[in-house]
């Protein structure tokens, strides 16, 4: 997508076969950019959120592991830095799936031709992501074009943390359909809730704002207000883990949004690439993993001061102790649909099983 006009993506080669990230967590404030030269680089950005977002985490250690073939291509070292990428963060299962797949890659090549092989398939999981956004995208604009059609003026569409083209390899999941619908000419206008503690609520205003699309940055407690109030047509947003009846487990606060979507008749879908969804599990709530992050996250919050450097600031009292999930899951139940890169389909496993029969 766009910045300052010009098209950019999340991730890159460099010329020098370095792999560049843009370091999220200088946003919306400063576009820096990183150089990730190491296994070890890779899985720290992936940690510390420098680069964040399940698809994007995915593709992250993609090439973490190709950075790791590079330097030594023995099984010994594909395991140990397969190990440590892995633990990295523990909910988005599209980092175990991208291990699995460039595991699976591996496998067939001798040392000597793994660098290659790692880099080659680990930019081919970036092309598919990229593909897979943008059918997303093409898949989720009926949604917003039914919106448009029950009322005049602009279709409000809510959404929940950042699941734009940050934390994607290009075009993101829930915001797809959102960008592609305000090329097409289509009048809407997004809610776009903060997302405390890591406020990643201000990373999609920054992608709107870079589209021109109109938008709104509110508390996350405001959204059942809206709600109530008929201010919201839509809410969408994006998934970490969707288990294979469909329970959506994303950013912290999802399920309140649901609830209260729920409550007030109000289409609640989630954005789904296959690489999201995880097979093996069919209970979110009992058995998804919720990571939980350091406290100080809560306890503090970052910005830029009034000298123009970015700084973080204690909000909390000397001694007060905080807990920090950062996720949660909304049951099948709570969620209108999932929109896929093969359509849009009920939140269940029939609904699932009808777009991905082979699983
Ligand atoms: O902790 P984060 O910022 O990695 O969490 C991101 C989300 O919860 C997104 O909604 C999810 O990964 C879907 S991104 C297309």
């Amino acid at each position: 997508m766009n910045v300052g006009g010009k098209p950019r993506r999340t991730i890159w080669v460099e010329p020098d076969g370095a792999v560049g990230i843009i370091d999220q967590t200088k946003l919306p404030h400063d576009l820096v950019t990183r150089r990730l030269a190491t296994w070890e680089d890779a899985a720290g950005a992936i940690a510390t959120m420098q680069v964040r977002g399940a698809p994007l985490i995915g593709v992250a250690a993609a090439y973490g592991l190709a950075l790791a073939m590079r330097a030594e291509a023995s099984d010994a070292n594909l395991a140990r830095a397969r190990a440590g990428l892995a633990a990295t963060r523990p909910t988005a299962v599209n980092l175990q799936w991208a291990l699995q797949e460039m595991a699976s890659a591996l496998e067939t090549f001798a040392p000597a031709d793994r660098a290659r092989a790692a880099f080659e398939r680990a930019g081919e999981l970036a092309e598919a992501d990229v593909e897979t956004c943008r059918r997303i995208g093409e898949h989720g604009v009926a949604l917003i074009e039914a919106a448009a059609r029950k009322k005049r003026g602009p279709v409000n569409v809510l959404t929940h943390c950042n699941a734009g083209w940050l934390a994607t390899v290009d075009w993101g999941t829930a915001l797809a359909p959102i960008f592609l619908a305000h090329r097409q000419g289509l009048d809407l206008h997004v809610w776009v809730d903060e997302t405390r503690p890591r406020s990643q609520g201000l990373l999609t205003a920054w992608e709107l704002a870079q589209e021109g699309v109109p938008h709104t940055l509110v508390v996350d407690n405001a959204g059942g207000h809206l709600m109530q109030h008929g201010q919201v047509d839509l809410c969408l947003v994006g998934t970490d883990r969707t288990t294979r009846r469909g329970d959506v487990c994303n950013k912290i606060g999802t399920y309140l949004k649901a609830l209260a979507a729920h409550d007030n008749q109000v289409p609640f879908y989630a954005a789904v690439p296959a690489s999201s969804i995880d097979w093996a599990l069919e209970d979110g709530v009992r058995d998804i993993p919720i990571e939980q992050r350091d406290a100080r996250e809560v306890l503090e919050v970052a910005g830029r001061g009034r000298d123009g450097a970015l700084a973080s600031v204690r909000v909390a009292g000397e001694g007060t102790r905080a807990a920090n999930w950062a996720f949660d899951v909304t049951p099948a139940r709570l969620v209108t649909g999932l929109v896929t890169e093969r359509g849009v389909c009920e939140a269940s496993a029939a609904g699932l099983h009808r777009l991905f029969p082979e699983r």
